[in-house]
C-alpha cells in the first residue's frame, strides 16, 4: 500500500527551495488521495546547536507553512519528530546496520561539517540513520524530496535492504525518492551555482516564506543575472545558470514548463521578466505568509494539531518498531 513521508527540518526560517523542492508537492500528494505523513523533523534541527526558544517558534511556524501551503491536517498526519520516540528508537538499531563507510560518503555531511569535521556533533554523522528511520519507521514507499536528499534515501534503501538481509525477513519497503517538477533544486538569487538554502548568511539569496511583498519583489528585482534576453528554446539556458534558475522558479510557480515560460517571454530581457516573476511570486506567496501569521498569532491551535498528529504516527510507527525489536532478538515482557 503505498504511503508518503517527508520532512523538514524546524532550524530556520523556510524558503522559497522549501516550499517548491517540498511543501507544494505534499500537499499535491495529499490531494492524489495517497496516504502522507509530514514529520517538523526537530531532532535532525538539534545535530547543529539551536536556541530553545527559537527552535520552538520555528517549529511552529514550520508547522504553519505546512498548513497554509494546502497540507490538511485531517487528511495528512502533521507532527513533529521529538513527541514520536519511535523515531529516535529506531533509529539506535538502524545505527547498528548501517556501516560507517556508507556514512563516509555522504556530501551533506561533509558539506555542513566543514573543514574541521573533528568539531561537529556526532548527531550530525548519524543523522542520515535517523532519517532512514523516519521513513521506515512507517513503512513508507514514497519520499518526495528535493535534489539534495537523493542520497539519503538511496541510503535508507541501502539500510532497508541490508537488515532484511541480515536477518533473512521481507520486512522493510524500499522506499522511492519523488524527485520531480522543475523546482527540485531552487538556486541562490545571489549566486546561481549554489542552493537557495535556510542557512546561507545573505539574507537577499533566498525568497522567506514570511518576507512580504515588497520584500519579495526587491529581492527578485537584485536578483544576479546575465545581461542577455531570456532564449526561445531549453537549450539557450545551459550555461546561464542564473537565467535558468528564474525561468525555473517561474514555471513551478505558474504550473507551467520552461518551455511555455521561454514561449512567452523568449527574446524579452530581464527588465521585462524579473518584475512579471516579481508579481507571479507575490501572488502565491502572499496567501501563504497571511495564513502563517494568523497560525502564529495563537499557537494553541498550532499545537493541538502536532499533538493530534503524534498520536495518529504513534499509533503506526509503534508496532512496527515492536516488530523490528521482535526480528532482532529482544525479549518482550509487557
Ligand atoms: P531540509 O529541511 O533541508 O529541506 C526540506 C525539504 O526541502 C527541500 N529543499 C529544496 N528543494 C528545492 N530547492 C531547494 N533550494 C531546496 N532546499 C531544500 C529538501 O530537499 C527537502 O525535501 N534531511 C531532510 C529532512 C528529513 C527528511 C526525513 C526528508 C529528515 N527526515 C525523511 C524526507 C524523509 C532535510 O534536511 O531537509
Amino acid at each position: 500500500k503505498p504511503r508518503v513521508f517527508s520532512g523538514i527540518q524546524p532550524s530556520g526560517g523556510l524558503t522559497l527551495g522549501n516550499y517548491l523542492g517540498a511543501l507544494k508537492r505534499f500537499a499535491q500528494k495529499q490531494d492524489e488521495g495517497i496516504e502522507t505523513i509530514y514529520c517538523l523533523v526537530d531532532l535532525h534541527a538539534i545535530t547543529v546547536w539551536q536556541d530553545p526558544e527559537a527552535l520552538r517558534r520555528q517549529t511552529r511556524e514550520a508547522a504553519a507553512a505546512f498548513i497554509a501551503s494546502g497540507v490538511d491536517p485531517a487528511r495528512s498526519i502533521l507532527f513533529n519528530q521529538s513527541q514520536v520516540s519511535a523515531h529516535a528508537e529506531l533509529a539506535w538499531a538502524l545505527n547498528c546496520v548501517a556501516r560507517l563507510g556508507w556514512m563516509n560518503r555522504m556530501t551533506q555531511f561533509k558539506d555542513k561539517a566543514g573543514k574541521n569535521a573533528e568539531k561537529a556533533s556526532l548527531g550530525l554523522y548519524a543523522y542520515p540513520a535517523l532519517m532512514a528511520a523516519d521513513i521506515l519507521v512507517y513503512h513508507a514507499t514514497m519520499v518526495p524530496v528535493g535534489e539534495d536528499q537523493k542520497q539519503h534515501v538511496e541510503l535508507t534503501r541501502d539500510i532497508a535492504a541490508k537488515f532484511n538481509h541480515d536477518f533473512k525477513v521481507d520486512f522493510f519497503p524500499a522506499p522511492e525518492p519523488l524527485i520531480e517538477g522543475t523546482a527540485t533544486r531552487v538556486m541562490s538569487l545571489r549566486d546561481g551555482t549554489k542552493k537557495m538554502s535556510k542557512s546561507d548568511p545573505s539574507d537577499a539569496s533566498r525568497i522567506n516564506l514570511t518576507d512580504d511583498a515588497d520584500t519579495i519583489a526587491k529581492k527578485i528585482r537584485k536578483a544576479t543575472t546575465d545581461p542577455a534576453e531570456l532564449p526561445g528554446e531549453i537549450e539557450g539556458l545551459k550555461d546561464r545558470p542564473e537565467a535558468r534558475n528564474l525561468v525555473n522558479i517561474y514555471a513551478a510557480l505558474a504550473d507551467m514548463t520552461p518551455a511555455q515560460v521561454l514561449g512567452e517571454y523568449g527574446g524579452k530581457g530581464f527588465g521585462t521578466f524579473k518584475p512579471a516573476l516579481a508579481d507571479l511570486a507575490v501572488e502565491k506567496l502572499s496567501p501563504i505568509s497571511t495564513e502563517m501569521a494568523r497560525l502564529m498569532a495563537d499557537p494553541t491551535e498550532i499545537d493541538q494539531i502536532l499533538g493530534q498528529g503524534a498520536d495518529k504516527a504513534d499509533a503506526i510507527a509503534r508496532p512496527i518498531l515492536a516488530q523490528t525489536y521482535d526480528i532482532m532478538g529482544m525479549v518482550r515482557s509487557r
